[in-house]
């Protein structure tokens, strides 16, 4: 199988990374539960996971990451954390329903909501964010770059708007952490929501969020912290505060090795090797007659991502003859994306989401190329 679903998951991994897994299965007690051999282990490995996670992201501390099991819990405790009914937010037509469902369910309960808007080929109308974002707003909710199209957003032009009217800036970064380039001090970011399994390398199950310090949120999770046990809160300190219960500190242990690997390797060079085989088949499919690609390839820091569609084949079918014909594993349908799809026109079709990582071969781009030219060919 060609894998070009990296924006889903991760599948190719460092060796290392399962590898980490197994040893710490044979080998983790509990992490800050304990202060037998086997518990300090666990609490180590974990505590360098933050320190690898705050050097990357630029959180000035390290006590300020908190783990959750995907980008989606992060961003269901900051965003339930930082808002509250009668408090207003602004988010933006990219948003996936990680997002948008959180914000949906506090808006019925009576938070002010307000969407600035994208244009037919996904781009966030950053103009537009400007002027729905006046003073009283308490949080701007955006994503990095588009799990759809892979178009980015220029944050520090969001977080310098945001912040000129007094609001956090939550940053939904799914699908760019381990990617592109993210310092939160340098951007302005408030919250980032990052998950461990896609860019990052690591396994299921892993993510976080990293808070500027100084930004308050209220806990989501209430329960064991291992510290504090007679009181009957949470505890407040980060980040035990958005913490409850044990850590899967054995996936933990996949995203400490995989964060290993990223450094030894460099970022910015497996972003290169995964740029360009986004561009080379970028350059192979937008011209074919009948294919629409989607998204603006303009800017040279986005994520592996050309979602596309192939005539007026559903896309959902598309991806079947990629799966079946040519063994092409790729994502369809509305990538829960539902404003995005409205916006760019595609909510009947969905679209075709090609991904790719930098373990992706020059030969897979090319067979792949070859396959959406057949299927456009027979669908013309
Ligand atoms: N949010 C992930 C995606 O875009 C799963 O496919």
């Amino acid at each position: 199988m060609i894998y070009l679903d990296s924006a889903a998951t991760a599948f190719h991994r460092p060796p290392q990374v399962a590898e980490a897994v197994a040893a710490a299965l044979g080998s983790f007690g509990n992490p800050a539960r304990g202060g037998h051999a086997y518990a300090l282990r666990a609490a180590r490995t974990v505590y360098e996971t933050r320190v690898r996670l705050a050097a990357l992201f630029g959180c000035p501390r390290a006590d300020h990451v908190a783990f959750t099991s995907n980008a989606t819990e992060a961003l269901n405790i900051a965003i339930y954390g930082a808002l509250a009914p009668g408090d207003r937010a602004l988010t933006t037509d990219l948003e996936h329903n990680s997002v948008l469902r959180p914000l949906y369910d506090l808006q019925e309960r009576g938070l002010e909501l307000d969407f600035a808007p994208a244009d037919r080929q996904g781009r966030l109308d950053c103009a537009e964010l400007e002027r729905r974002l006046r003073p009283g707003t308490k949080a701007v909710v955006c994503t990095h770059a588009s799990n759809l199209t892979g178009n980015p957003v220029d944050l520090e032009r969001v977080a310098a708007a945001a912040h000129r009217a007094g609001a956090l800036l939550i940053v939904d970064a799914a699908q760019t952490a381990g990617v592109l380039p993210i310092d939160m001090e340098v951007m302005g970011i408030d919250v980032l929501c990052f998950t461990g399994h896609k860019g990052l390398m690591g396994p299921q199950g892993t993510g976080g969020l990293c808070l500027r310090p100084g930004v308050q949120l209220r806990p989501f999770k209430r329960g064991g912290s291992g510290v504090r046990s007679y009181e009957s809160v949470q505890p407040m300190d980060y980040p035990t505060r958005l913490e409850a219960g044990t850590l899967n500190a054995h996936g933990l242990a996949g995203l400490h090795a995989a964060l290993g690997w990223l450094a030894e390797q460099g970022r910015e060079k497996l972003y290169e090797r995964e740029h360009s085989r986004m561009l080379a088949f970028y350059e192979g499919v937008r011209g074919l007659p009948g294919v629409t690609v989607y998204g603006d390839f303009s800017q040279s820091l986005r994520p592996g991502i050309v979602s596309l569609n192939i005539g007026r084949l559903d896309s959902a079918r598309a991806a079947d003859l990629l799966a079946e014909d040519y063994g092409i594993a790729v994502r369809a349908g509305a990538h829960c994306a539902p404003r995005l799809h409205r916006a760019m026109g595609t909510e009947e079709q969905g679209a075709v989401r090609f991904s790719f990582s930098p373990f992706t071969t020059e030969e897979e781009v090319r067979l792949a190329v070859a396959a959406v030219r057949e299927l456009a060919a027979e669908n013309l």
